[in-house]
């Protein structure tokens, strides 16, 4: 069963509300090219896992139907698939979502834009329609976006560092997966009036959960087809992202020696003997350990969120996570 099935949310709901958001902008001229990229990227699909946090986490407050709540979602996805752009045009990624990414269909210079247009209207837009008091309460998008960034820019800081930690390759996922997953949880809760200990726990719940997902998403660089990824395997490691499984294999001094060499020249086929060596060696299992670590410290949180019928939500995610093969 689709997860939105799972866990009886309508997707429909949260796709019209993002097309809303830019129908009914008067900045974007109606038919204009900015428009049609905008909806061209809604249409393009997604899993709309964010979306799906904040619906869940508003579901431990006593407020879960608020159109706030439609709207927090709309904004988690808006940040989201805004990273989505800028994430495929440094990585001159040409497909996303099994369809061209965005750079190659309007050029890298208008993609900019759009992704920038996708994370900053949203701040409008939910500053709009706050009814919380201004005070000096974090804003969902503000602090979504800014942690965002850090994280890629520390991707970007690491490329090819075979010296990187365990602790840095943490952070560094924290930051550009877990954290956006962890807020979407907390602030749909809090939107919907959830007391302030169970928004808490909702933030560490998502962020064990976001940090497996993106050690799983490391992993499929190596364990996934082409075709799966919409991208060759062994792409990040070619573009010499030090993930979870890398780290492992530098471990071992034979493959660290190859791993090494690769660098910003070395060409795609030059890597297959050595992706097929990483696939054979321990380096995945081990990371696969770390992930289903991650996995039950989340599931440890949604049970210990027990006296709240939500909780079960939580651990549907956890195992929709788990299997999660591409
Ligand atoms: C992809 O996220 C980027 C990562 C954080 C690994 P998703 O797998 O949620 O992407 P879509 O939205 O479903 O395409
Ligand atoms: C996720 O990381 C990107 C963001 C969080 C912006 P990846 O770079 O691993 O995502 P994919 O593999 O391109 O989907
Ligand atoms: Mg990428
Ligand atoms: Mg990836």
């Amino acid at each position: 069963m689709p997860l939105h099935k799972k866990l009886r949310i309508d997707l429909r709901r949260i796709d019209r509300e993002m097309k809303r958001i830019v129908k009914y902008d008067k900045d974007v001229p109606p038919h204009s090219e900015l428009e049609k990229s905008l909806l061209q990227t809604i249409d393009a699909g997604g899993k709309r896992l964010r979306p799906m946090l904040v619906m869940v986490g508003s579901r431990f407050g006593t407020r879960p139907d608020d159109n706030r709540i439609v709207q927090l979602a709309a904004a988690a996805e808006f940040i989201h698939t805004a990273s989505l752009i800028h994430d495929d045009l440094i990585d001159r990624s040409p497909l996303r979502r099994g369809e061209p990414s965005l750079h190659t269909l309007i050029g890298p210079a208008k993609a900019v834009y759009v992704g920038n247009y996708m994370s900053a209207r949203v701040v409008e837009l939910l500053a709009q329609v706050d009814e919380e008091p201004a005070g000096d309460r974090q804003s969902f998008t503000a602090v979504a976006t800014a942690e965002l960034c850090l994280g890629e820019y520390e991707q970007l800081e690491h490329a090819y560092n075979y010296n990187m930690s365990l602790d840095d390759y943490l952070l560094k996922s924290r930051h550009k997966t877990a954290h956006l997953m962890a807020v979407s949880l907390e602030f749909g809760a809090r939107a919907a009036g959830a007391p302030e200990p169970v928004c808490q726990s909702l933030y560490r719940f998502g962020e064990h959960l976001g940090l497996s997902f993106q050690i799983r998403d490391d992993l499929l660089d190596f364990t996934a087809s082409a075709k799966q990824l919409g991208k060759p395997a062994g792409s990040d490691l070619l573009g010499g992202q030090v993930t979870l499984p890398v780290l492992y294999a530098l471990e071992d001094a034979q493959l660290a020696a190859q791993i090494r060499s690769v660098g910003p020249h070395t060409q795609p086929e030059d890597i297959q003997p050595l992706l097929e060596q990483i696939r054979t060696s321990g380096a995945l299992k081990r990371a696969e350990t770390f992930c289903d670590e991650e996995l039950q410290r989340a599931r440890d949180v949604a049970v210990s969120l027990g006296e709240y019928a939500a909780h079960a939500d939580l651990l549907s995610l956890a195992d929709y996570f788990g299997g999660r093969t591409f």
